[in-house]
């Protein structure tokens, strides 16, 4: 099997809490590849770390240990120009298209900026590919003279992403993409993810606490919880057969679109709340929360393969199926309910 592109070892992003001066283990210790044209999908819970590890990758927050393997490349190792340049070829997408775009720069000068930035000196040659890269992301060349606050949210994520192939990138890392668009729209800027996939072989790291959304586009995704990751597999593997009961618990809440098995779907509703990343548990991260946690989760889970390209973190991977767990099987507080 060929190479990763973009290989992640062990990385490890913490930060420093200012009142008490303890680590924050944003990102502790996560390992993830990517492949030349792939769409990945990273998903987990608000606050699990997506988006430490995702700037962590593209440069904005600083890694405490690890590696970041981009071509063969130890990217935390590279300085000056060169660093420079392989860190362009990993773009970021923002959550929010409008506070990434100037208000005082049109569509057209946002993206020519972009190609000087990519050291494209000629004006005439950085017009023709501005038009080209509006028409990669399906937006029409008269839109080049509008401003971000005259486009809607849809259209304003398609210019962040023209600006962002502007420096002709291999990998894109997307941060909740669509999660600040209108319901309607998040679809067609999914399959625009796809689109450049296909046309261009670009490979995303897409991040999203939306499991339905990641499903429409990823090929393969990896679930996060408190800093690090519990499950990695194909989307058939995950989303057909999750092994990891935080898997089992985070999807038993995306709405089936098969009518007849939305009426039979079970919510796993996990008590308590994800303990603070300051203060995590020992062993298993999920055990304060695990429906099936035994002792032996205070000792933490080797990486259990199900399938060449399935693995999850869990002493009793693939042993358990939180959804036929009966309601109120359990008396402990802590343990799982099950909405019939
Ligand atoms: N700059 C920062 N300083 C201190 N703590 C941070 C900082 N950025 C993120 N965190 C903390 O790190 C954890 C992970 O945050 P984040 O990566 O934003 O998660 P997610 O993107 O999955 O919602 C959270 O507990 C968050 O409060
Ligand atoms: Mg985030």
């Amino acid at each position: 099997m060929s190479k990763p592109l973009l290989s992640i070892v062990d990385l490890k992003t913490h930060f420093r809490d200012s009142r008490t001066g303890a680590d924050i283990r944003a990102c502790d210790g996560v390992t993830l590849d990517i492949n030349a044209g792939e769409i990945v999908g990273l998903v987990g819970e608000s606050g699990c770390g997506k988006s430490t590890l995702g700037r962590t990758i593209v440069g904005l927050e600083r890694a405490r240990s690890g590696q970041i393997r981009f071509r063969g490349e130890e990217v935390l190792a590279l300085r000056g120009s060169r660093g420079a340049a392989t860190r362009r070829k990993i773009q970021y997408i923002f959550q929010d298209p409008l506070s990434s775009l100037s208000p005082r720069q049109t569509i057209g000068e946002a993206i020519d900026e972009a190609l000087v930035i990519n050291g494209e000196g000629n004006r005439s040659a950085r017009r023709a590919r501005i038009a080209e890269l509006l028409e990669a992301v399906s937006l029409p060349a008269q839109l080049t003279d509008r401003y971000p606050r005259e486009m809607s949210g849809g259209q304003r994520q398609r210019v962040c992403i023209a600006r962002a192939l502007a420096a002709d990138p291999d990998v894109l890392v997307c941060d909740e993409p669509v999660s600040s668009l209108d319901v309607s729209i998040r679809a067609q800027i999914m399959n625009l993810f796809l689109k450049l996939r296909d046309d261009l072989g670009m490979a995303c790291l897409l991040i999203a606490h939306d499991l339905a959304i990641v499903r429409l586009a990823a090929q393969r995704v990896y679930v996060m919880y408190l800093g690090k990751i519990m499950e990695q597999g194909t989307s058939a593997e995950l989303y057909g057969h999750p092994a990891h009961p935080y898997t089992q618990a985070l999807l038993s809440a995306v709405p089936l679109t098969n009518p007849v098995q939305e009426l039979a779907r079970r919510r796993i509703l996990l008590s308590g709340d994800v303990p603070s990343p300051m203060n995590p548990p020992s062993g298993c991260r999920f055990r304060s929360r695990c429906p099936v946690a035994q002792p032996l989760c205070e000792t933490f889970p080797p990486a259990a393969a199900l399938s060449a390209s399935h693995v999850a973190h869990c002493h009793f991977a693939g042993e358990c199926d939180l959804a036929s767990i009966k309601a109120n099987a359990f008396s402990a507080p802590h343990l799982v309910h099950v909405q019939g």
